[in-house]
């Protein structure tokens, strides 16, 4: 787990930390779904949002306001209210949840947040034909998406009360861009950060809104002393927002609005290197590694993802096709292996996106004609969630390919180099944020151009040695250069600065925020 350096420890203390995050840092698992009762709590392993924060909530002892979604959350919500969350997970996490009507949670969660926000913020609507706004928007907003933004503003606000310290609450993601300003109202000196982990796109897809939902984003928003992305692409989006949208001025990357300043940052975010040390070194992984070992080829093409439609999975699928038709000679002397995770199986866009997933891999391997000389199939396709069998792909791959259609990060661009034992080449896109950093070490592609992705994934099983090598140890440099605890130290330095302007510290020589 991360620690976090002695400045950020100085830079947090005397505030209150109080995280809002739509998911909590572990789940229920019920073993006999009649019985719940006698479930288990685990940690919750699903995206980085969650992976990254709870370093931050363990450290600092901090308040975790999450949303309960499912039966098994509504018990975790009705253990945290006891007080009783159960041995581990009680000493480590403060838990409090919000608990919206399923018709609410519906309406925010299925259709406000996935699909019409993370549509618009990774450029996924096929505008000529969707999205088809109308009443029922207007409706799932106020009745959802507003509403669930009130219920955990209200919690932010209650549980601040309840300590002598000023509150710093630290929002995440795009399930709560209303709220930020709801718990100014209520509480004006508070410090109040959100991280958003996903892509801030041009203000003028934005206009796919209505005026007054993307004004009431912005406006939400800058209730933030802080707003932070996860590169500058995303900070000059949204400052062009803040002017384009509102009118309001920015100076030297912040914004002057009627509320008062809030400024805009970037902060890559990257891995926690010790809590991954221990999955590569973790027995189960060795085991999947051995499994992974039982009819693989020379070669491994590997992908990791959640069947999301911003990863670009069946485009990747035919660029490896495209390769091998191109390149008959490698056909069964290399296999793609895809560990995919079902996502968000409630929108109706990612059931059939999972389905035309599907379809592509079987009529893929359906091709005879691209089978190895036994009949080996070109891709091996499992689906599941398991940190510890994606680390072992992450270690044996030969090419890892993350082609996605724009991302905010991407943080299996940083986890592959770093563990991987074969000297493997990444394919990236430009569309994801670790572009940034890795760009330079990785064979760039453009996501929608299939034969340059099929034309990187053969430069990669062919590249010599010693480029493979030096390549992957650039991405080493910078991923162990820049991690989670460099992360949070950057975010918690400008925390700092900002609770010195809200008159939380003593006035030093450095306030400038
Ligand atoms: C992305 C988002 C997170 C989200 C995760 C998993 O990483 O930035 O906020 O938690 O995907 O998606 P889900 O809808 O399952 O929480």
């Amino acid at each position: 787990m991360q620690r976090l350096s002695d400045a950020t420890r100085d830079a947090l203390s005397g505030l209150h930390p109080i995280i809002v995050a739509n998911r909590g840092p572990v789940a229920w698992q019920a073993p006999d779904s009649a019985h719940p009762e006698i479930g288990s709590i685990v940690e919750n392993e699903g995206g980085g949002v969650v992976v990254a924060m709870r370093a931050v909530a363990q450290a600092t002892n901090a308040h975790w306001i999450a949303t309960a979604s499912t039966p098994a959350d509504g018990v975790m919500a009705g253990l945290a209210a006891r007080g009783s969350i159960g041995p581990d997970a009680a000493s480590q996490f403060n838990m409090v949840f919000a608990q919206p009507t399923p018709a609410q949670y519906n309406d925010f969660y299925n259709v406000i947040a996935n699909p019409l926000l993370w549509f618009i913020q990774h450029y996924l609507w096929d505008v000529p034909h969707e999205p088809n706004l109308g009443d029922d928007t207007e409706r799932a907003w106020r009745d959802g998406y507003t509403a669930v933004n009130r219920q955990v503003a209200d919690l932010a606000i209650s549980t601040a009360a309840g300590d002598k310290r000023p509150p710093l609450v630290m929002f995440q993601d795009y399930h709560y861009y209303l709220a930020p300003k709801m718990v100014r109202a209520a509480i004006p000196n508070a410090v109040i950060q959100h991280f958003i982990h996903i892509p801030w796109p041009d203000p003028g897809y934005w206009e796919i809104l209505p005026r007054s939902m993307r004004q009431g984003i912005v406006d939400g928003l800058l209730g933030n002393d802080i707003v932070g992305f996860q590169t500058n692409r995303d900070v000059r989006n949204f400052l062009r927002s803040c002017e384009e949208t509102m009118g309001y001025r920015v100076v030297d990357g912040k914004v002057i609005h009627p509320g008062g300043v809030t400024a805009v940052n970037a902060y890559p975010i990257s891995l926690d290197l010790d809590a991954f040390a221990k999955f590569a070194s973790d027995p189960m992984t060795q085991q999947h590694l051995a499994a992974l070992q039982v009819g693989r080829p020379e070669k491994l093409i590997v992908r990791v993802d959640r069947m999301d439609l911003s990863k670009n999975i069946v485009r990747g699928f035919i660029a490896y096709e495209r390769m091998l038709e191109a390149h008959p000679e490698i056909r069964g002397h290399v296999q793609f292996y895809s560990f995919l995770q079902r996502t968000r199986t409630d929108v109706a866009q990612y059931q059939g996106y999972m389905q035309r997933i599907e379809r592509e891999v079987a009529r893929i391997n359906g091709r005879a004609e691209l089978r190895g000389p036994n009949g080996e199939l070109p891709i091996r396709f499992e689906v599941g969630q398991d940190i510890r069998k994606a680390t072992a792909a992450y270690m044996d791959y030969d090419v890892l390919v993350v082609n996605a259609v724009r991302d905010g990060m991407n943080l299996i661009a940083k986890e592959g180099p770093l563990v991987n034992r074969r000297n493997g080449v990444l394919v990236l896109s430009e569309g994801v944020g670790a572009h940034e950093e890795l760009g330079e070490f990785a064979l760039s592609v453009n996501p929608f151009n299939v034969d340059e992705t099929a034309r990187a994934m053969f430069a990669g099983l062919t590249m010599p040695p010693l480029e493979r090598q030096r390549r992957v140890t650039e991405m080493q440099r910078v991923v162990t250069t820049n991690h989670l605890g460099t992360w949070i130290d950057k975010q918690a330095a400008d925390i700092n600065l900002a609770a010195k302007v809200r008159g939380h510290r003593r006035p030093g020589p450095d306030i400038s925020l």
